[in-house]
C-alpha cells in the first residue's frame, strides 16, 4: 500500500456491513464485509438487532484495517440503510425493543387508517413521499405506542428516535443528529425547508423532542470514538443514505445521471425535483456542497427475492444463479412479499408465482425471478422518464449487478443501454467520495474526472419480443395487486 492519507468508508446495509478503505487516487486498498441478521417474528414484521448492527460495524472495521495503517485514515464516510428506526433511552444508551426495519409491514393497518382519514395528500406534498409503511414516520408511532404510549419519557427528552445513521452515530457520543438525506426518508420532514414538520408529527404522533437535530452530508459531526483499530478522534467527514452515496459515486449531479442500485430491494434515482409523479418519491439526495433533491422510486424485494429462493432450496445465492434456466418457461413471480412499492405503492399487494407446471424446476424459477427483479426495475425507470426525459442510459451498481445475466436481461427488458459498475460496492465508495472531499482530499472536480470502469450492456431482444414480456408481466402485477382483501 503506497503513503499518503486513506479514507476509511463503512456501507452498513440490510444483510451485511460493508467497510472499504480508499487511498488518494480513489483506488480501493482494503475491503471486508461482516453479516448481519433479520427476523421475522411474525408475518410481515422485519427486525434487526441495533446491538448486532453496532458490531457487524465494529467487525467490518477490524478485518478492513491494517493496524499499522489505522493512523493514516484522514476521515471515515458512513452510508446506510434508510429508513430502518430505533428508539432508544437517552441517557443509558440502551435501545428500546429491535430495530424496525425498512422491510416491515407491520403498520400496514395504521397507514389504511390514516390514508381513510384523508391524510394521504397532506403527507405526500409535504414530505415528498406516499403515506406507506416502508418510510420511518409510522414506524416511530409504532414504537411510541408500545413503549411510551402516553409520549410522557419522549416529551420529557428521555427518548431518542433514529435512523441508522443517528444510531451508529449515538455511538461515537456527541449530540443526537441526522443527516438530511436520511431524514427527508423518515417521511417526517419538510422536503422542502428540510425541517421537521409539525403538521407531519402530529400525523403521526411523533413529539419533536424525540427526534434528532438534522445536518448536512458533511455536517458537524462527531468524531470517532471506540471504533478500533481507528484512532479515537478521526473525523467524520460524510454520512449519506446509501442509494443517496451510490448517486454519488455515479457522480450523479452531472446531468442525464439515472442509476439503479440493486439491494436487497432496489432504488431508482435521478437529480431533479420529481414533479408530482404519483410514481415516485421527491427526496433530499445529499447537502454537500448545498441541498440536492433528487427523484425516487424504490422496489422492496429484488436482491431479497434470490436470497429467499437460495433459503427456500437450502443453497449458496451464488450456486442458485449458476442453475438459471435459459427462459422461464410460463412462470411469472411477483415477489411482492411485502406488498408493492413504486411505481405501485400497495402495501396489500401479495406475492404472486404463477405458470407451474410439473416441469418447473429450481432454474426456471430462478429465471423467473431474474425477470422479476428487471421488470420492477424498468417499471421505475419509465416512470423516471417522464421526468427527467430520455434514458438512454442505466447505471447499474449493486450486489445483483455481479450477474451477468442479470445485466444482459436488464438491456434487454429496458431496451435501454445498462453499464455496470466493476465496483459493486458503490454505496461505501459514495461515501468515501464525499468524506474526501470534506477532509480536502479532493475536489467534485476530481471526482468527476475519476474514471470508475464499467462494463456495457445492450439490448440482445427485438422491440416485439419485448412488449411481450413486458405485457406479459402487467398481467401478473395485475394478478399481485388484487391482493388479500
Ligand atoms: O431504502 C432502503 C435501502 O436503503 C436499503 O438498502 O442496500 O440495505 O438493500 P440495502
Amino acid at each position: 500500500m503506497a503513503d499518503g492519507p486513506l479514507v476509511l468508508a463503512v456501507d452498513q446495509g440490510t444483510g451485511s456491513t460493508k467497510a472499504v478503505l480508499v487511498d488518494v487516487s480513489g483506488r480501493v486498498v482494503a475491503r471486508a464485509v461482516a453479516p448481519l441478521s433479520e427476523r421475522q417474528p411474525r408475518p410481515g414484521w422485519v427486525e434487526q438487532d441495533a446491538d448486532e448492527l453496532w458490531h457487524s460495524v465494529s467487525r467490518a472495521v477490524v478485518d478492513c484495517v491494517d493496524p499499522a495503517v489505522a493512523h493514516r485514515i484522514a476521515a471515515v464516510g458512513v452510508s446506510n440503510q434508510r429508513e430502518s428506526l430505533v428508539l432508544w433511552d437517552r441517557r443509558t444508551g440502551e435501545p428500546l425493543g429491535p430495530l424496525v426495519s425498512w422491510q416491515d409491514q407491520r403498520t400496514t393497518a395504521k397507514c389504511r387508517d390514516l390514508i381513510a382519514a384523508g391524510a394521504g395528500p397532506l403527507v405526500r406534498t409535504v414530505s415528498g413521499m406516499p403515506l406507506d409503511p416502508m418510510f420511518s414516520a409510522l414506524k416511530a408511532g409504532w414504537l411510541l405506542d408500545t413503549h411510551d404510549p402516553e409520549r410522557r419519557r419522549a416529551k420529557a427528552g428521555e427518548l431518542c428516535l433514529g435512523t441508522v445513521d443517528s444510531w451508529l452515530l449515538s455511538r461515537f457520543g456527541g449530540d443526537h443528529i441526522i443527516e438530511v438525506g436520511n431524514a427527508s426518508r423518515t417521511q417526517l420532514l419538510d422536503v422542502g425547508t428540510r425541517r421537521w414538520d409539525e403538521r407531519l408529527l402530529d400525523v403521526f404522533g411523533v413529539p419533536a423532542s424525540v427526534l434528532p437535530r438534522v445536518v448536512a452530508s458533511c455536517g458537524d459531526f462527531p468524531t470517532v470514538r471506540g471504533l478500533a483499530p481507528v484512532p479515537d478522534g478521526t473525523p467524520v467527514g460524510a454520512v449519506l443514505g446509501d442509494s443517496h452515496a451510490a448517486m454519488f459515486a455515479h457522480a450523479g449531479w452531472r446531468p442525464g445521471v439515472v442509476k439503479a442500485t440493486y439491494g436487497t430491494g432496489s432504488s431508482v434515482m435521478a437529480l431533479g425535483d420529481g414533479g408530482d409523479s404519483p410514481a415516485l418519491c421527491r427526496s433530499v439526495a445529499w447537502d454537500v456542497t448545498g441541498p440536492v433533491l433528487a427523484v425516487e422510486g424504490n422496489i422492496r424485494a429484488t436482491g431479497r427475492t434470490l436470497t429467499w429462493l437460495a433459503d427456500l432450496f437450502g443453497l449458496d445465492e451464488q450456486i442458485l444463479l449458476d442453475e438459471a434456466a435459459e427462459t422461464p418457461g410460463r412462470v411469472q413471480f411477483v415477489p411482492a412479499f411485502g406488498g408493492l412499492g413504486a411505481p405501485w405503492w400497495e402495501p396489500d399487494a401479495v406475492a404472486v408465482l404463477s405458470g407451474l407446471t410439473l416441469g418447473t424446476g429450481r432454474g426456471e424459477l430462478v429465471t423467473a425471478a431474474l425477470h422479476a427483479v428487471a421488470h420492477q426495475v424498468e417499471d421505475v425507470v419509465s416512470a423516471v422518464e417522464t421526468i427527467v426525459g430520455d434514458v438512454r442510459e442505466l447505471l447499474c451498481d449493486g450486489g445483483l449487478t455481479r450477474s451477468t445475466r442479470m445485466m444482459q436481461l436488464q438491456a434487454d427488458v429496458s431496451g435501454r443501454r445498462v453499464a455496470r459498475s466493476a465496483e459493486p460496492d458503490l454505496s461505501a465508495l459514495g461515501a468515501a467520495d464525499a468524506a474526501g472531499l470534506a477532509a480536502g482530499l479532493w475536489s467534485l472536480a476530481d471526482l468527476e474526472a475519476r474514471h470508475r470502469p464499467a462494463t456495457a450492456y445492450h439490448p440482445a431482444i427485438d422491440d416485439a419480443s419485448r412488449t411481450d414480456r413486458r405485457a406479459d408481466w402487467r398481467t401478473a402485477v395485475a394478478r399481485a395487486r388484487l391482493g388479500t382483501d
